[in-house]
Parts: structure tokens; C-alpha cells; sequence
């Protein structure tokens, strides 16, 4: 039995919270904090990834979820592309309480005319119309020219308008859209009664700091801008999204859309609970949201349940090993004092308790910690007795699990 209280089990019982530099407790939330609106599109562009389509009831079960996670505009679908489609929107619509409804269309008036009735009984909806704005759209999509996109684009805003106050214009690919004429489009929009502004990088391709300055050039150059608000949505063709996103906010924008599990088109969209806790965890940018975080392990957990669509374990916040420690560093570090290795609580998003996993690299304090979660208290003494037998196991199995670690206890006779 434990005599000398050794570094191996100091902080067996993990005491995170209470060290007086947890990092945790150092910010408090900024008085001049400002609101991020996070919109959600899990079930319209998260739904687009092959596989995932969903019927109305699953669809209705999430969309309640993520009112109840906290989400302040839910994108529940594109009611004309399909009679399903319509259908799950109108449910929504009569179901949700407090976030507001919206609805994609392309610009065309009937696009908005069916969206409308679909989302005509919600208590507050959106409608969120748009085109393409990029020299390479305007050619290849529309075989256009820009002036009279921006006709186009002025009239889907206005038809919008005559349905709802709260409009809300994308300009597809607005990434690679030249600068002064997206800003063009968007003076235009503002003045049709368009209210936020749907900045998409639709293909991924910008660089945070690019997507930052567009931003900030629709902030500086069009007069209006004060009447709207700017959105991010960020595709990850690059793996950027969620830095993307960030750095849109940081240059001007207000809104996130963003998918649970960072479901989307090819390689995705902003991962709702990465850029979520990106703000909770660097308070001093100044943002906020109105999400819960203790419900973003859950809520991946069941969006990825009913869309049948794996998380990988390495993915961040909610993925497998988020809060697994396997290297024999990182455990000795990571059970002296948690934050050594650990950023987050898993507790702050709702995930189980950190995991110490025993592999050929794990030292003997990780052994020992594993060992007294089993009930077995052995002194320094033991564990060097022990350890080399672990070793041996660790290297014929990938993972050492508890079955192996109460044979190699009951096999030490002490
Ligand atoms: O990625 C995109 O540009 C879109 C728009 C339809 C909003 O999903
Ligand atoms: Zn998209």
C-alpha cells in the first residue's frame, strides 16, 4: 500500500479546478464582449454530403436539438428542390420556438415564392436568396455580365422583401469575387432591404488573412454596410474553414454559418463546435456566443448517429481521443496538473473524462493512475515491479486494456 506519496499518483484525483492558475477561471466574460449569431446549416448544406440525406422526422428531431443547443438562425433545408425538402422546412417552421427558420433559394421568384410558404408559419423566419458574384460564375453559370447580376440580385431581394423583413443575400463564391465589385453587389443588396450578408468562400480557396481583409473592405467601402450584417461561411477544401471564419469575424462579420461535425459539401463546412469554442476559449478577441457548449458532444454524438456519418477520432472538441493522452510525456504531465496538456475541460463541452491509454509508450505514472482507477494502490516500489511486465504486454498488444491490467495485478502477489 502507498507509503510515500511519489509524483506517479500527486494528481490521481485531478485537480484541475482547483489550482489557483487554472486557466479556466482566468477570464471572466468582457463587459464589451459582442455577439457572434451562430447559423446553422447541418440540414441543408451539411445534408448535401452523399449519404446523409435525411427524411422529415430526423430532420425535425435535430432541427429541436439545435434550437435547444442555442443556435440563433437554423437553415432547415432549400424547400424547392424537392417535395421532401418543402415538407421538412414547414414542419420546422411550425415546430421551432425561439431560433429563426430559414430557407435557401437561388434568384428566381418562384425558388422564393415556395420557400416562403414553406417557412410561412414559423414564428420568426429568413429567406435567403442569392447568386453568384465571381467573373467565373458570371460566365460559366450564367453566361452573364456583372451589371446585370447585380440586377438580378437586387430584384431576388426585393421579391424576398415582400414575404419578410429579415432577408438574407448570398454572393456565391464570393472568395474569388473581385473585391470592388463585391462590394458593389453588396451596396446594391443593403439598399433592396437585404440584412445580413452572406460572404461564402464557396470552394475553400482563401487564405484567413485574404477572407479577413475582404471583410474588412465591404467594412470600409460600402456606405450602407451599417444596415446589415456580414456572415462568414466557409468551405474546407483547404482545411481553413474554421480559421476562415475566425478571421472574418475579426475583420467585420457577425455571423457563423456552420454544420455540426463540420458536415458539407466535399470536404465540408466550419465545424459549429470548433469555432464555438475557439471564441469561449479566446475571450480576449471579444466575442460570445449564445450556444451551450456543455450540448456539443451530444449533439455530434447524434447528428452523426442519424446522418450515419463517422467523426474521426482526431477531430477537434468532439472527436474520439479530443481528451485522450497515449504518450508517456503527455500522461506524466498531463497527471502532475491537467492544463499542462489540456486546454479545454472536457467537462465544458459535455465529454466524458479524460482518458489516459496505455500503450508501450506510457511511463509508470500513467500505469499506476490506470491501476488506482481499478482499485489497486501500490507504492513506487510495486510499480517498478510491475512495469517491466506491462512493457512486455504493451508491445504485443497495441493498447493495454483493464482486463490485462487486473491479470497483471492478480498475477503480482504482494
Ligand atoms: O457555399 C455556398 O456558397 C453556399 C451558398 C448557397 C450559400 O452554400
Ligand atoms: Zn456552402
Amino acid at each position: 500500500m502507498i507509503q510515500n506519496t511519489t509524483r506517479y499518483w500527486v494528481n490521481l484525483n485531478n485537480k484541475r479546478a482547483k489550482s489557483p492558475f487554472c486557466i479556466y477561471n482566468i477570464f471572466k466574460i468582457n463587459e464589451m464582449s459582442e455577439k457572434v449569431y451562430i447559423f446553422d446549416t447541418t440540414l441543408r448544406d451539411g445534408e448535401q454530403v452523399p449519404g446523409c440525406k435525411l427524411n422529415t422526422k430526423e430532420k425535425l428531431e435535430l432541427a429541436v436539438k439545435l434550437e435547444h443547443l442555442g443556435v440563433d438562425i437554423l437553415e432547415a433545408g432549400f424547400p424547392v428542390s424537392s417535395p421532401g425538402d418543402f415538407e421538412s422546412v414547414n414542419q420546422i417552421a411550425k415546430t421551432l420556438k425561439n431560433t429563426v427558420v430559414c430557407g435557401l433559394t437561388r434568384a428566381v421568384q418562384n425558388d422564393i415564392e415556395v420557400a416562403a410558404e414553406a417557412l410561412k408559419p414559423a414564428k420568426r423566419f429568413r429567406i435567403h436568396t442569392g447568386i453568384g458574384t465571381s467573373d467565373l460564375h458570371i460566365k460559366y453559370k450564367f453566361n452573364s455580365t456583372r451589371e446585370e447580376i447585380i440586377e438580378r440580385a437586387v430584384k431576388a431581394v426585393k421579391m424576398a422583401r415582400n414575404f419578410t423583413d429579415d432577408v438574407e443575400f448570398y454572393a456565391e463564391d464570393a472568395g474569388r469575387t473581385d473585391n470592388e465589385y463585391l462590394a458593389r453587389v453588396i451596396e446594391a443588396v443593403v439598399k433592396a432591404g437585404a440584412t445580413t450578408l452572406n460572404i461564402p468562400d464557396t470552394t475553400g480557396y482563401c487564405l484567413p488573412n485574404q477572407y479577413q481583409e475582404k471583410m474588412q473592405y465591404l467594412v470600409n467601402n460600402v456606405p450602407n454596410i451599417d444596415r446589415a450584417i456580414l456572415s462568414c461561411h466557409c468551405h474546407n477544401d483547404l482545411g481553413l474553414a474554421t480559421a476562415n471564419s475566425i478571421a472574418g469575424v475579426i475583420g467585420g462579420a457577425r455571423q457563423i454559418e456552420c454544420t455540426i461535425n463540420g458536415l458539407g459539401e466535399r470536404a465540408g463546412n466550419t465545424a459549429l463546435e470548433e469555432v464555438v469554442m475557439i471564441l469561449q476559449q479566446h475571450k480576449d478577441l471579444g466575442f460570445y456566443t449564445d450556444i451551450n457548449p456543455k450540448l456539443l458532444t451530444a449533439m455530434s454524438h447524434e447528428v452523426s448517429d442519424v446522418m450515419r456519418m463517422m467523426v474521426q477520432p482526431n477531430k477537434a472538441i468532439v472527436g474520439a481521443n479530443a481528451f485522450s493522452h497515449s504518450s508517456g510525456i503527455h500522461q506524466d504531465g498531463f497527471l502532475k496538473e491537467a492544463q499542462t496538456y489540456e486546454i479545454i475541460n472536457p467537462a465544458e463541452v459535455g465529454a466524458e473524462e479524460s482518458k489516459i491509454v496505455l500503450t508501450a509508450r506510457s511511463g509508470r505514472s500513467a500505469l499506476a493512475h490506470r491501476l488506482h482507477k481499478l482499485g489497486f494502490e501500490y507504492t513506487r516500489n510495486d510499480i517498478d515491479e510491475l512495469y517491466p511486465k506491462f512493457v512486455e504486454i504493451a508491445d504485443r498488444k497495441k493498447e493495454v486494456n483493464e482486463d490485462d491490467l487486473k491479470e497483471m495485478a492478480a498475477a503480482y502477489k504482494k
